[in-house]
């Protein structure tokens, strides 16, 4: 029998896809436990909400808040953003959590998107728990624990010398996370990264979406500031029978691209996606289609409705096919796939690791400067571009980068690497795995709580 049989909890993803990804496979996989989960959000980002084939995501019970009438627009984008997702939730989910008590099934417990810390006090005052769920690596994370605690010194640009942090490669002032060398105009993203520790201390469970082996002297670290759970990577297959997340902000494309891989040999593609949030100019976007086609692979690129404009109106597509979204785990687990151009988003570095795809590493911001330099220097399962001052990636180096793991030697050391590491990511989340025994672990808590 299901070791959590009858539990409810709720689930509380940031509405980005890349940390409703992570949370909704969690719940997927609690749901696989005998765990009963709700997952709450707004009834504004459920309206965008598009339903994909899955089989464990269909037992997941949304609910939503009616949005906050209160809502402001001062601020830049995100921070419109981040406050008037907070109003509403702040609002609403007292309610909702007093509605679910009135019922058979009390919520015992909420996960929360580590951005949303706010969200602790919220559950403690109306006697539920509250595990974090941390969806950038633990690297990462700690870097902007440093910063909170006034722990992490800044050398300037030119000075050139390494950051030397406990637990941690020596690192250079751009592998540092971008917001913290260029906050530019984020001030609201940066803030929201640093508060992610103001209620770290008390919260009942902290988790993470990485795997012991993967960051395991900066976990062994972050494990003396309190009790910490690894329960990734939170990849649809490797944990349920899946092959998607399950629920997704974009619609994707019509298969056709899968049918244009079959037609492809093993590992001759190139897939690029810079994820859903990054947009790169019109000049770096026609730096990457002239490297691509300079590379002289096939290659399939993802780029969103919203850049499509921003291609040069000449190109021509001889070797490559453009979609607006595709499934990524379905392209990634494809064989033709020899190589993954990436913005280093977790969720896509934590996917390509899983499926033993090497990755071109093309950092644009936030956390994927710190995880481009873990993917080509610290499991180097990859390179990394170079960009000149201005972080601009010139198609020289994009063709090179792609055909130095594509043709040349280096490439066959990196794909010995990228499988090791395959196979590292499946033990950590299979029976007896480090990440399985934590989810158990976790399971049998919440039931016990
Ligand atoms: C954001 C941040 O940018 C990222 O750095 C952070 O680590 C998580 O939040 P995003 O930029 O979207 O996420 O990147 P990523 O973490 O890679 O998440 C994108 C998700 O969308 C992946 O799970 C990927 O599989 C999915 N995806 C992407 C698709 O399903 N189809 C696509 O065509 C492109």
């Amino acid at each position: 029998m299901a070791s959590g049989s009858g539990t409810h909890i709720l689930a509380l993803p940031f509405p980005l896809q890349g940390h409703i990804n992570p949370m909704l496979q969690l719940c997927k996989t609690l749901i696989t436990k005998g765990i009963r989960v709700t997952l709450v959000t707004t009834v504004f980002i459920s309206s965008s909400l598009q339903i994909q084939a899955s089989t464990t995501s269909n037992l997941i019970n949304i609910e939503t808040i009616p949005d906050a009438a209160t809502t402001t627009s001062e601020g830049d984008v995100y921070q419109v953003f981040i406050n008037n997702f907070k109003e509403t939730i702040t609002q609403g989910l007292p309610r909702l959590i007093e509605k679910h008590k009135q019922s058979s099934y009390p919520a015992k417990a909420i996960v929360y998107d580590s951005v949303l810390p706010w969200t602790l006090d919220i559950a403690h005052q109306l006697g539920l728990k509250g595990a974090v769920l941390f969806t950038q690596p633990c690297t990462v994370c700690s870097i902007f624990y440093h910063m909170k605690q006034g722990t992490l010194k800044i050398p300037n640009e030119d000075e050139g010398s390494d950051i030397m942090l406990p637990a941690m490669p020596p690192l250079k002032l751009k592998d540092l996370p971008s917001l913290i060398y260029d906050i530019g105009a984020y001030t609201a993203l940066f803030n929201l990264l640093i508060d992610q520790f103001s209620t770290y201390r008390d919260a009942d469970w902290r988790l993470f979406n990485t795997f012991d082996k993967l960051e395991d002297e900066i976990l062994k670290w972050i494990t003396s500031e309190g009790p910490i759970l690894t329960i990734g990577p939170t990849i649809p297959p490797l944990h349920t029978d899946d092959i998607e997340y399950g629920l997704s902000l974009f619609k994707p494309d019509a298969e056709a691209y899968l049918k244009w891989l079959e037609t492809k040999e093993n590992g001759s593609v190139v897939y690029v996606s810079f994820g859903s949030l990054v947009t790169p100019g019109e000049k770096q976007m026609e730096e990457i289609a002239r490297g691509l086609v300079e590379s002289n692979c096939f290659f399939l690129w993802v780029v969103r409705a919203s850049e499509e404009s921003k291609l040069p109106p000449d190109f021509v597509l001889e070797k490559g096919l453009i979609v607006n979204w595709c499934s990524q785990l379905q392209v990634l687990a494809h064989p033709a796939v020899g190589c993954f151009v990436t913005h280093c988003g977790w969720n896509s570095t934590l996917e390509a690791l899983s499926f033993g795809v090497p990755m071109v590493a093309m950092a644009q911001w936030t956390d994927q400067t710190t995880t481009a330099k873990l993917i080509a220097d610290v499991w180097q399962i990859g390179v990394r571009t170079k960009a000149d001052e201005n972080d601009f990636v010139t198609r020289e180096e994009i063709a090179g980068s792609v055909r130095e793991i594509m043709q040349e030697e280096r490439g066959n050391e990196i794909r010995r690497n990228a499988s090791k590491w395959k196979q590292l990511a499946k033990e950590a989340v299979s029976e007896g795995g480090s990440s399985h025994k934590n989810i158990t672990e976790f399971v049998i808590q919440l039931s016990g709580s």
